[in-house]
Formats: C-alpha cells, structure tokens, sequence
C-alpha cells in the first residue's frame, strides 16, 4: 500500500478509537481564532499528539487538536493549530489533517488563515474572502504517485473555491455589516517575509494577499473532491507596501484584534452551510 495512504488510515483508526462523532464541515483555524472552540457545542477535543504518526506543530500559537462539535446545529470538526510547510514537514504531512477530516466525513473544508495584503484597497485587520489561489510557490501536494483511494491523477482546479459557499458568505458577511473584500491568494514557503521585490512580483501575477498555508490543503482537499471555502484575515500591508519591517508579533496583534468578527463571520456562514 502506498507508505502516505497507510499512515493517514492509522491517523483514522486512531481517531476513531476515540469518537465515532461524524463532521459535516472541518473548519482550519489559523492565526488568532484560536479560541474559536468557545463558540462550540463541544463534543470531544483530541489532541494532534494523541493521534499515531500525526504531524504535531512547533509554532508558538499553533499547539494542536481537534475539536469535534456543533456550530449551530451544523456538525463540524476544528483544527486548533495547523503544521506548516517551513516547520520541515514534508508536504504530504502537511495536507494529511485534512485528508483525514474527509475520511471522518466531512464535505466541506473551510480554510482560514492570516495574510500580507498586497491589493492597495486592503489594511490590517481587512477580510478577504478567497475566490482562487496561485500555488506555484509551495511544493504541490499530489507529487509522487497518486492515491488513487484519494482522487485522480491530474485533478481539475477550475473552482476549487466553492461558488454556492463563496455566495453564503458574501451573504452572512452582508447581513453581520462586516466588510468582506475578495481576492487571489498566494503561498510562499516562508518562514521568512517575503522581500519588497518578490512582493511587487506578486502584485504583477494578480495576487492580492500572501501567506504561507492554505493552499496546500486547498489542493488536496479538491483531489478528494471536498467543497472548498477560504478567508484570509490580512494582518499587515506586504513588505515594502510601508517604511515597516514586519515582525510575527505584529501578525499576531493584528490576527488577535480581529478575531471577535472573524468568529462571527465563520459561525454565521457555517450555519448556513
Ligand atoms: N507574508 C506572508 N505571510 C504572512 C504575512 C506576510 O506579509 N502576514 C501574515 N502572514
């Protein structure tokens, strides 16, 4: 059996020694929203490194679990803490949580995270519901054989945003009165920021925010045939848009001041999932 398929089935074995709890939505959880389980009707919560052969984060504010419950009356599993590409993983480790939040059920993916704005109209603390991705930076996830358990061999990546979810949020986002812009989003590796040239590089290709997750397991996620959704909190404007060097102390601040609305609008549009 190919040696990526064997692991993540232990990874479900594993969880479901635990709970039998079946997800509707796998919600990611990125820089700030970390409290987001107190939003929850909490079901069960298991920790990344209870689970065998689980990639377990080493960034400081993205120790792990799972957190398996109810918003609203939507069944939905979290992700408190995601691993990154930059951390040393390899790639598969990296898309491999949802890959397995599939396999526990789930149909929808919903992916958040924190971002460099590169589009003018943008500020800290602005919303940047993601209509598509540019993934050319990062290593793609489905290099080496396929699992053809998973998905096709060469997956199509037309819409791998979900129009109908990108609809439910533009309304939730409406009818909150919070302001939600749209755009492209890019992963570059990190760990470092990206440099003011690679930035206005960026600018050129039509991105409009930058970070380092997400579409990965964007890209996974639509092999395995998962409905995709994704905002990004933008946190700083990218290097070189201000005299500022940027710092994670600053993205933190940013992803923590925003995080009341940013739960508002992922409780508002899960329930209308
Ligand atoms: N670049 C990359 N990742 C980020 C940034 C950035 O400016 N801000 C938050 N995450």
């Amino acid at each position: 059996m190919n040696a990526i398929y064997d692991k993540l089935t232990k990874c479900v074995e594993s969880v479901r020694k635990r709970t039998d709890f079946v997800p509707k939505v796998a919600i990611v959880l990125g820089s700030g929203l970390g409290d987001y389980a107190n939003d929850i009707k909490v079901e069960c919560e298991i920790d990344y490194h209870d689970i065998e052969g689980f990639p377990v984060s080493t960034v400081p504010g993205h120790a792990g679990k799972f957190i398996f419950g109810y918003v609203d009356s939507v069944p939905v599993v979290c992700m408190k803490g995601r691993v990154h590409y930059y951390e040393g993983y390899p790639i598969s480790d990296v898309v491999m949580p949802a890959r397995l939040m599939k396999l526990l059920g789930a149909e929808i993916l919903f992916l958040t995270n924190a971002s460099g704005g590169l589009n003018p109209e943008f500020s800290a603390g602005t919303f940047m519901l993601i209509t598509d991705h540019i993934s050319c930076f990062a290593p793609n996830p489905l290099i080496g054989p396929n699992i053809d358990e998973l998905g096709t061999r060469f997956p199509d990546m037309t819409h791998v945003y979900d129009t109908d979810l990108q609809d439910i949020i533009r309304n939730a986002a409406k009818n909150e009165g919070i302001t939600l812009k749209e755009g492209v989003y890019a992963q570059l590796t990190g760990p470092s920021f990206e440099s003011p040239a690679e930035i206005k590089m960026l600018r050129t290709l039509g991105v409009d925010a930058v970070g380092m997750s997400t579409v990965v397991e964007a890209i996974a996620a639509n092999h395995m045939g998962m409905k995709i959704c994704g905002i990004s909190c933008v946190c700083n404007l990218a290097a070189g848009m201000t005299a500022n060097p940027l710092t994670h102390d600053e993205v933190q601040a940013a992803a923590n001041e925003a995080a009341p609305k940013f739960k508002k609008l992922l409780t508002e549009s899960v329930k209308r999932f």
